[in-house]
């Protein structure tokens, strides 16, 4: 069998992939709606005609309802819910950190799994919750992993996933990481994340997705579970996560929660429907808020923006301006922002994977000065070699005779070379009135690049002022 996992294009750490299931071929990253077998709030075969390619749905559940077990048997799952593309099923384990306990053994709810034909069946791990001890997180994701070696030795033909637990221990989870590359899985759930997800913890889940992700390394399937927020999504896809689940637009839909990419809005303090999905165009908000089909409604229109944003990802990818869209959607909350400027920080790991052909770069916010390609040139700039006299200008008619070298000056990289400035990422579009945050990283720039380069004679003639006065002025001539 050729490769389950194909890799399209890739954009930061993110990217487009192509998963092959029994039930067909799903492009990612992909967002499962979550069915819950008991009251689909929208029909699974409505979900595909919407542009759900795969969904997800809680075996536990199944098995503990007598009826639908045997029916579950009998029909095979699809037939049960009538979708005829990839189901993944969930083991119950979210059950078992919600109530403390299940009655069905780890063996039991995955050979049920593999009886009602799912695509993607989970073993039960234990997701430990953010910040117990270590101690606890350590024996859990010990007890997991056993569980975890146990399911790869049986007989299957749909695809295992292997959770990764370790709670918000970055080590852990690095090393729950490696343990899973070695074993034969197929895909590769992160685990116990709701928590952080819930408290807008986004810093902490973005040091615990990269964590697992290095252990991983790069080219296996990665799910990110219980990320059902759009909001959310440009910065897990850029993490290099590819599938995800949403219980969010059916669960949101309860309480009367609009969801948008920017964050979520209550339908009785707003005052319009601001989104062309085919339930926001045929109903006005009182129209909506009056019908007897609301929750179905309003649920319609949440997974529909959701689907949407996944789109608006994979563009993104496809374009090589992944970054832009995460530095748009991380404005919709200042905890989001904090998870971006985390994700900056992880800019060696990032560049070893990040390969896009990128649209040119556009500095539109301060974000941008911490872009990949920015972290990049710094970490990279006293590399550059110079002798005799060097000039550095942001005037590209300015005489230059007399120099050995000419560099361009453009915040946020500083100095380049000036025969670089038609090459990506030099040739950014930038704004002329440069922010503090551009300025302050190329005058950091450029100060690194003439202590590194001591024998040099600088001349530093820029239009912009006050600048040459923070780089220290000319040293030359
Ligand atoms: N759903 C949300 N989080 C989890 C998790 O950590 N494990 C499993 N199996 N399901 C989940
Ligand atoms: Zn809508």
């Amino acid at each position: 069998m050729p490769d389950r996992f194909e890799i399209l294009h890739k954009d930061l750490a993110g990217r487009i992939g192509r998963l092959s299931t029994m039930h067909g071929t799903v492009e990612t990253p992909a967002l499962m709606p979550v069915v819950n077998p008991h009251l689909p709030l929208i029909p699974p075969s409505e979900l595909q005609e919407m542009g759900a390619d795969m969904i997800i749905t809680n075996s536990y559940i199944i098995h503990q309802d007598p009826a639908l077990k045997i029916q579950a048997i009998e029909r095979g799952l699809h037939d049960l819910l009538g979708f005829s593309g990839p189901i993944m099923t969930d083991s119950g384990a979210f059950q078992l950190s919600v109530y403390g306990d299940i009655d069905v053994s780890p063996l039991e709810i995955l050979n049920f799994q593999f009886a009602i034909k799912s695509d993607i069946s989970v073993p039960l791990d234990i997701p430990t919750p953010p910040d117990v001890t270590r101690e606890r997180a350590q024996s859990e994701l010990q007890i997991t992993e056993e569980r975890l070696v146990q399911a790869a030795s049986l007989e299957r033909s749909g695809l295992l996933a292997c959770p990764i637990q370790g709670s918000t221990y970055s080590d852990l989870r690095e090393k729950a990481g490696r343990f899973a590359r070695d074993l034969p899985f197929d895909v590769f759930p992160v685990g116990g994340v709701v928590p952080l997800m819930e408290a807008y913890r986004y810093r902490d889940l973005v040091d615990v997705v990269t964590a697992a992700k290095k252990g991983l390394g790069s080219g296996r399937p990665v799910h990110l579970f219980g990320a059902g927020h759009p909001m959310i999504f440009a910065l897990a896809a850029a993490m290099g996560c590819d599938l995800f689940d949403s219980a969010a637009y059916a669960l949101y839909a309860r309480q009367d929660r609009y969801l948008t990419v920017h964050g979520t809005g209550k339908l009785e303090e707003m005052s319009y429907l601001p989104c062309c999905c085919p339930v926001c165009q045929e109903h006005t908000l009182k129209e909506l808020m009056d019908s007897p089909q609301k929750t179905r409604l309003l649920a319609r229109h949440n997974l529909y923006v959701s689907l949407a944003e996944m789109k608006q990802v994979k563009e993104s990818i496809r374009e090589g301006s992944l970054w832009d869209l995460l530095e748009t959607r991380c404005r919709s909350h200042p905890r989001m922002l904090d998870g971006l400027r985390r994700l900056a920080h992880q800019g060696s790991w990032l560049e070893t994977l990040d390969s896009a052909n990128k649209s040119t770069f556009f500095y539109t916010s301060t974000e941008a000065a911490l872009r990949p390609e920015v972290m990049r040139y710094a970490r990279r700039i006293d590399r550059i070699s110079l002798q005799g006299n060097v000039l550095i200008t942001d005037d590209s008619q300015a005489d230059t005779a007399g120099f050995a070298h000419v560099l361009h000056f453009k915040p946020p990289f500083g100095p380049y070379p000036a025969e670089l400035a038609e090459t990506y990422p030099f040739n950014a579009e930038v704004p002329e009135e440069a922010d503090g945050a551009a300025i302050e990283q190329a005058v950091r720039n450029a100060k690194d690049l003439m202590r590194a380069n001591p024998e040099a004679k600088f001349s530093i003639r820029l239009r912009r002022e006050g600048i040459e006065e923070r780089i220290g002025g000319t040293n030359g001539i």
